[in-house]
């Protein structure tokens, strides 16, 4: 046996017992003539001690015992005269009479300690000692928590775990395929599920009523702090159902989390907003509700006074930060380099200070009297002390760029506490957009979404302003969630096709599994997707879905550990039938 008991277990009810334990130098100390070595495992840290003076060759192996060497060590359980009240083994320590070496260490490239001194590359690349330490430990032990909690929830209400392949058609969720060649039709490519979107869809004309599943996807887009290339999606779809039905269900799934997760009850309906309520108000269809700090328009009031940046903008909005009039020029000044950021994307920043003594100053004072700028404050609900903060421009870029700002100003009032959740649903979003470049409409969420019943007439004839039956949770400002009412009525999802540009034919050759499976009976139905590792991250109080995956990938998509994306050998090739067209070089 090689061991009796865990590293993390012991207490002072242990003590006098006789104990064998097994883990990893965590660090060892010499004081006098004792060494004390800190033993870990994935429970915990429990102090072993020798004595020079007991023991001094068992004492002499442990002061040659390395950083990560794994070790087993017998003795006896005993209280410490030196508690330490942070580790609930702080209590005890282990005289220890038999150590024995089962395998050495290098020394690591980092501390294997939370506050440790590699970079993000360099973990990545070690990512098994990096998943060593307790910070990353403890996310992988939430992750796998929140996985179980979700299970059980979903089986309490009667949804069955269905798995579908990954080796599959492409499924238009907005990104690029990863597309797996397949050896034995030379030529021809497997796509892997950017979502099991149109499978689920078939499992509900299967009759399988209610489905989740705990998922892989695939996406090749642009990676940021809550995108992987290969993220984890909990996919659910439910038939017979209208929204209200689908959101309720969620809304009791999201509840439950929270209460086994965070032990925080939330007894009152999630907040519900339309998307255009959302633009217009926050200037962001996933808008933080942990502050209010809404924007104002003001281009009516600002237009036609001879100030040519207003003059000239078809958008002029504001957002009044409580308590900031007294803002210095530094201050202003990082704002203003804050917004011509090329991801905010303003031009410049206006300001007006509303000083608590109520004298009224502002970047563009003489362009305005005191009257016109009193009814600026009036229309952006300040009160005296408050700074307003206008940007103008193009209205959609402006919008965008006065959320990233409100964000911004959130953060710096430390408005965004990551203890605090407030749940939102975002629903009516545009069924279709509009892409400038390629001159044709887009479908938002998926091809698969139906509009709201009274907007089908508008498909044919004014598409821009077809409202669809879709949603998306979106809690403390990050998309958690979303999903639609599905198109069951081969008619609608025809003219679907037709609106984004797919001729009948490409239709049926794309999606004609789908269509052919709405010939023999399919339910009304709908689902939602959540975003397991961006739900993870958010109850660990982080941004980033990094640190809640145990292997995975850097900013440019590779795994620097594995080592890949990387070559194939001309073997592989060959039976595949590729040739690499390789880019000369120089
Ligand atoms: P959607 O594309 O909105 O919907 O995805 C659902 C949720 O998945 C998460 N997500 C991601 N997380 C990490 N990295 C990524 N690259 C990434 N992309 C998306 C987000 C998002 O809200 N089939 C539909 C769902 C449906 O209609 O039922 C779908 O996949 O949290």
């Amino acid at each position: 046996m090689y061991r009796t008991n865990t590293c993390g277990e012991l207490n002072i009810q242990s003590a006098g017992k006789e104990v064998t334990l097994c883990g990893w130098v965590q660090k060892s100390r010499n004081l006098g003539g004792m060494t004390f070595v800190d033993l870990r495992d994935r429970y915990g840290i429990t102090q072993l001690v020798f004595n020079m003076e007991v023991n001094s060759e068992l004492c002499g192996q442990a002061r040659k015992l390395g950083r990560e060497f794994v070790i087993q060590a017998k003795g006896k359980v005993r209280e410490r005269s030196n508690k330490n009240t942070k580790i609930p083994t702080g209590e005890i320590e282990i005289d220890v009479n038999e150590l024995n070496i089962i395998s050495r260490s290098e020394l690591p490239p980092f501390t294997i300690e939370d506050e440790t001194d590699g970079g993000d590359e360099l973990r990545m690349k070690y990512r098994y000692l990096d998943l060593r330490r307790n910070c990353i430990k403890n996310n992988m032990i939430l992750r796998h928590k929140v996985a179980r909690e979700v299970r059980q929830y979903m089986d309490s209400i009667g949804f069955i775990e269905v798995e579908t392949p990954v080796l599959i058609k492409s499924t238009p969720e907005g990104a690029r395929d990863f597309v797996v060649p397949s050896r034995m039709q030379p030529g021809t490519f497997y796509a892997l599920p950017q979502s099991p979107q149109t499978l689920k869809q078939l499992l509900m004309v299967a009759g399988y009523d209610r489905y989740y599943q705990i998922v892989k996807c695939f996406r090749d887009e642009d990676l940021r702090a809550d995108r992987q290339p290969e993220f984890t999606q909990i996919d659910c779809e439910m038939s017979f159902v209208e929204r209200n039905d689908v959101l309720d269900t969620f809304e009791g799934l999201a509840k439950y989390l929270f209460r086994k997760i965070k032990g925080i009850e939330i007894n009152e309906p999630f907040l519900r907003m339309s998307y255009q309520e959302a633009i217009e108000r926050y200037g962001s269809d996933k808008p933080d509700l942990r502050f209010d700090m809404r924007i104002n328009v003001l281009t009516e009031a600002v237009k036609g006074h001879g100030f040519s940046v207003f003059d000239s903008a078809e958008y002029i909005g504001g957002i009044c930060v409580p308590g900031c009039s007294e803002y210095s020029r530094k201050q202003l000044d990082e704002l203003t380099e804050f917004v011509k950021r090329p991801q905010v994307g303003a031009k410049g920043l206006l300001y007006l200070k509303y000083s608590p003594d109520g004298s009224i100053k502002s970047s563009v004072d003489k362009f305005y009297t005191a009257d016109d700028l009193k009814k600026w404050t009036a229309l952006s609900g300040m009160k005296p002390g408050d700074l307003l903060l206008i940007l103008a421009g193009d209205r959609s870029k402006t919008l965008t760029a006065l959320s990233e700002l409100r964000l911004e100003m959130g953060n710096r009032l430390n408005l965004r506490s990551k203890e605090r959740f407030v749940p939102l649903w975002v629903i009516d979003f545009p069924l279709f957009e509009w892409d400038e470049e390629i001159s044709r409409f887009y479908a938002m969420h998926h091809p698969f979404t139906s509009p709201k019943p009274e907007d089908i007439e508008l498909m044919k004839k004014d598409p821009g302003k077809v409202r669809a039956n879709a949603y998306d949770l979106v809690i403390n400002g990050t998309e958690i969630g979303g999903g639609s009412i599905r198109n069951h009525d081969a008619s609608v999802q025809k003219l679907m096709f037709k609106v984004l540009g797919f001729t009948e034919k490409e239709a049926e050759e794309q999606f004609g599994f789908l269509l052919n499976a709405f010939k023999y009976g399919a339910p009304p139905h709908g689902g939602i997707a959540f975003g397991f590792d961006r739900w993870v991250a958010m109850f660990g109080g982080q941004d980033s879905i990094r640190d809640f995956i145990a292997f995975p990938k850097n900013n440019s998509g590779r795994d620097v550990m594995l080592d890949t994306p990387s070559e194939i050998s001309e073997k592989q090739l060959e039976e595949l039938k590729i040739v690499i067209k390789r880019e000369k070089e120089g």
